[in-house]
């Protein structure tokens, strides 16, 4: 039994879920409605953009790869999300990226929930992708080139086929494990799958074209000379300086759609041109404020960097789902002396 001293009150305790109670919620819910109900959740959130708190992450970079802090806030709900991105640590058994956030009350500044963001990180990236393809890729779109088969593959082609639609993808990735893990993973669950030797077989009649590929540089994922029109780029793997995936000519003949443009023209595709080229912020799609797909042939592209928003809303729909499910820990994280200003009586009073 531990010390009166030591025992937190209810105000001392924020819900924290695990990586374990996550994977339970999601097997609770459904991988495949968990990310149909969070893109829901981020089209809400994207509706009322303007009146959130917008700034481009906060990075600090290094030899190896990048950690971020993801803060936003729409007046009542204080969000942040932690995130690393290391393509070099898979080598090493590790993953690429690794991530956890919290949600607090604005009005108290109270953290309200903690949770682990890597796996949701996957399901809210997968999410708000399939929710943008909804709107921008071409009508009737069936088949997805899946290029780069590593962690986010699966979820990505699980919520294009959930919120989009879609029946087949055709898979490439430089290591040929990694594509064989995905068409595995991906068996059993309702899509076509085909695995394929070069990435200009992965495109061959697919409409949306995902790349999702980790280097820690200039890549050339796709030519210009391999993009035809009709088609819809889901371009997710470009997210930092220095590190892109499609050739400069391709964004040139496509109608580019982006989260936040200040910080996309660091981190996306888009550094690769002038800092004035024209993009259309996706929100203004959805609030038809600015076009969409305006015809067959065009191409459009998602220059995906993922946006602080996203983490917001997929923390929000976590919270509306935790209740009364007991996939939580009561976490002891905050001090709660009896007398507010006697923080060092509350130490001294737990003094072994
Ligand atoms: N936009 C977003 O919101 C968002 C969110 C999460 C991750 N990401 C980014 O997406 C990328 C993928 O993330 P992950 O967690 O799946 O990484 P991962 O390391 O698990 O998988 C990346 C895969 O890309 C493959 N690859 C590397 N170069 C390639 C090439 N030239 N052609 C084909 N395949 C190639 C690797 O072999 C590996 O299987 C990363 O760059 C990450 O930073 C973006």
């Amino acid at each position: 039994m531990k010390p009166a001293a030591l025992e937190p009150s209810d105000k001392a305790l924020v819900p924290f879920v695990s990586v374990e109670h996550m994977m339970q919620l999601i097997h609770r819910i459904g991988v495949e409605e968990m990310m149909a109900g969070i893109a829901l959740y981020i089209e809400q959130d994207f509706r009322r953009w303007e009146l959130f708190d917008k700034t481009p992450r906060v990075a600090s970079h290094s030899a190896e790869g990048v950690i971020e802090l993801m803060p936003t806030s729409d007046g009542e709900v204080y969000g942040f999300k932690y995130v690393n991105g290391h393509p070099k640590n898979t080598s090493e058994g590790l993953q690429t990226v690794t991530a956890f956030g919290l949600l607090a009350d604005v009005g108290t500044g109270y953290p309200v929930l903690l949770s682990e963001m890597t796996m949701l990180t996957a399901l809210r990236t997968a999410a708000t992708s399939a929710m943008v393809a909804k709107h921008l890729a071409p009508a009737g779109a069936d088949t997805m080139a899946m290029i780069g088969n590593g962690a986010q593959s699966e979820f990505q082609s699980l919520a294009m086929k959930a919120i989009c639609g879609i029946g087949n993808v055709r898979l490439y990735d430089t290591d040929a494990e990694a594509t064989a893990k995905c068409a595995v993973n991906l068996a059993g669950h309702g899509l076509g799958v085909v695995t394929c030797s070069s990435p200009e077989d992965a495109i061959e009649g697919a409409q949306i074209l995902t790349t999702c590929t980790a280097d820690k540089q200039y890549a050339t994922i796709l030519t210009d000379n391999m993009v035809g029109s009709g088609v819809h780029i889901n371009a997710i793997g470009g997210d930092c300086p220095g590190k892109t995936e499609l050739a400069p000519g391709i964004l040139r003949r496509s109608d580019i759609f982006v989260e936040y443009p200040p910080q996309t023209r660091i981190e996306g595709e888009i550094q690769q041109l002038d800092p004035d080229h024209e993009v259309t912020e996706f929100w203004q799609v959805l609030t038809g404020d600015a076009p969409g797909r305006t015809s067959d042939r065009q191409i459009t592209l998602f220059d995906s960097v993922g946006f602080a928003i996203e983490d917001f809303s997929a923390l929000r729909y976590v919270r509306d789902r935790l209740e009364d499910t007991g996939l939580y820990y009561a976490l002891d994280l905050l001090a709660d002396p009896d007398d507010p200003r006697d923080l060092f009586g509350m130490l001294m009073r737990a003094k072994p």
